[in-house]
């Protein structure tokens, strides 16, 4: 696999076994604004999304909302959306190929307009990432679906018409499924129920913003939905809620490194689970106030077995950063991934620095070792790559981290704000990501020889 920095041509440097201490300051959720953005074509007049992070994922899906004519102006961190004149009802290709989360425009699109052309968002390094539910939704609500070419074509049969009201069922509380559907029976004729809903707390952000707009959604934070359609939606001023996910990012740096920090804006219970395994290996959460919390970490790390599963079970997007911190435990742990197919490939790179793992089928071992080494890793997708960082916290000597632009994907300054709190962490760019890699490469490599 080669080492030098991907197209980007940039890395992190990072120093390990710092300790952290202060407090973190958590961003607006990446995956309720890039929903919620996408939320804002149901309605007709301008709209002003708050707390919304500054993210390539954030700016990609502004991309595709130009392309469909919104205007888009970011200020400081809110967005100003003026959906008021949709001039296309066809998404490009170059855009949703990247952001897979650009796929959920078609409820809102096809709602609002009764038509909507979106390319099927193909998989990713995690795994397949179909879209059967969103379309066998669509279909039931009344829309004509069809697949031509790699690009989904939807439309509402009859001049002028409106999707109507369903009975839902989906098989797999699939996250997007549940925001396309939801978003789309907005504005139907009648009720729709959807049963088996997925509760992450994203998708009752995107029920609230939708009701904040008039919407009519009962049953939210629930795994039933029902929502009766109105005639239009308006404009409304939404801040959007703390990422629960970089907030459980840096309780695991504090974890890892042994360090007591503080992190808000949060919403504690969005966090259950991920405490809950905390306090399993060792660490405590303790609630400073109504939206602060401070990790304290233990004498040591415990072995802990996590399997993740949709909320509110343990979070898929932190099983990384998880095993992060298991891999320098007393004891075995065990780590079961069965959200997604394809989810473990951050095990090799752990295991270059110094990690004893094991993986069988969607099952990893983990047998914790004294200490990880700083190595040059290669980062292959978004929580993979906070959780490379993360092990690059806990290692003796520096880690060299190319594949950065997964990280600028999700997380907002990742590095500033590490640092903030007395990391040793530096952005390489151009030829000194190079050299750094090159260097690092070159000398693991003759480590390894020497073994
Ligand atoms: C959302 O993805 C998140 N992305 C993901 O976060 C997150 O990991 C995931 O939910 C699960 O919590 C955004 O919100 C933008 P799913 P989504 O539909 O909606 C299968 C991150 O790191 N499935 O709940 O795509 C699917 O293949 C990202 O921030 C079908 O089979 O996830 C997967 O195995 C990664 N058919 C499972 O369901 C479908 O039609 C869960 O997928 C849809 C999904």
């Amino acid at each position: 696999m080669s080492n030098s920095p991907d197209a980007d041509n940039s890395a992190l440097e990072i120093w390990g076994q710092h300790s952290l201490s202060g407090n973190v300051t958590i961003s607006g959720a990446k995956n309720s604004a890039l929903v919620v953005m996408a939320g804002v074509l149901l309605c007709s007049q301008p709209c002003r999304l708050r707390n919304v992070p500054n993210l390539v994922d954030v700016e990609r899906m502004g991309a595709v909302l130009k392309a469909l004519g919104v205007k888009v102006k970011r200020d400081q961190d809110f967005l100003e959306l003026d959906p008021s004149d949709i001039s296309h009802t066809r998404a490009p290709y170059d855009i949703v190929s990247k952001l897979r989360a650009s796929f959920f425009v078609i409820g809102p699109l096809l709602a609002r307009m009764g038509v909507a052309r979106i390319p099927l968002p193909g998989g990713c390094a995690i795994g397949a990432r179909p879209v059967e539910l969103h379309v066998r939704g669509l279909q039931a609500m009344g829309a004509d679906v069809q697949i031509e070419h790699g690009t989904v074509h939807a439309c509402i049969p009859g001049i002028r018409g409106r999707l109507k009201g369903a009975k839902i069922y989906l098989d797999y509380p699939s996250v997007g499924a549940t925001e396309t559907l939801m978003m789309a029976a907005t504005l139907a004729d009648g009720e729709t129920v959807i049963d088996n809903a997925a509760q992450e707390p994203e998708v009752a952000d995107l029920a609230n913003f939708c009701r904040a707009m008039g919407a009519r959604i009962r049953g939210v934070g629930t795994k039933t939905l029902t929502i009766s359609g109105v005639p239009s939606l308006h404009s409304t001023d939404y801040a959007i809620v703390p990422d629960r996910i970089e907030a459980g990012t840096f309780l695991i740096a504090g974890a890892i490194t042994h360090s007591e920090i503080s992190l808000s804006p949060v919403v504690p219970e969005h966090l259950g689970a991920v405490i809950a395994k905390l306090r399993e290996a060792g660490s405590d959460v303790v609630s400073e106030s109504h939206n602060r919390i401070k990790l304290i970490p233990g004498d040591e790390i415990l072995p802990t077995n996590i399997q993740t599963l949709p909320y509110p079970g343990f979070p898929t997007d932190m099983q990384a950063q998880f095993m992060a911190l298991m891999t320098l435990s007393s004891g075995n742990s065990m780590v079961t991934e069965t959200v997604f197919e394809n989810r473990l490939r951050h095990v090799a790179e752990f295991g270059r620095m110094g990690a004893n793992i094991r993986v069988t089928g969607n099952c990893a071992v983990i047998q914790g070792v004294p200490m990880l080494s700083g190595a040059p890793v290669m980062a292959t997708d978004l929580r993979a790559s906070a959780a490379l960082v993360l092990a690059g916290l806990g290692a003796q000597g520096k880690t060299i981290m190319s594949g950065i632009h997964h990280l600028d994907r999700g997380y907002e300054q990742l590095e500033r704000k590490l640092t903030q709190i007395g990391a040793h962490i530096t952005r390489l760019e151009g030829a000194d990501a190079q050299a750094a890699v090159e260097i690092d490469g070159a000398a693991a490599t003759v480590q390894q020889r020497q073994v």
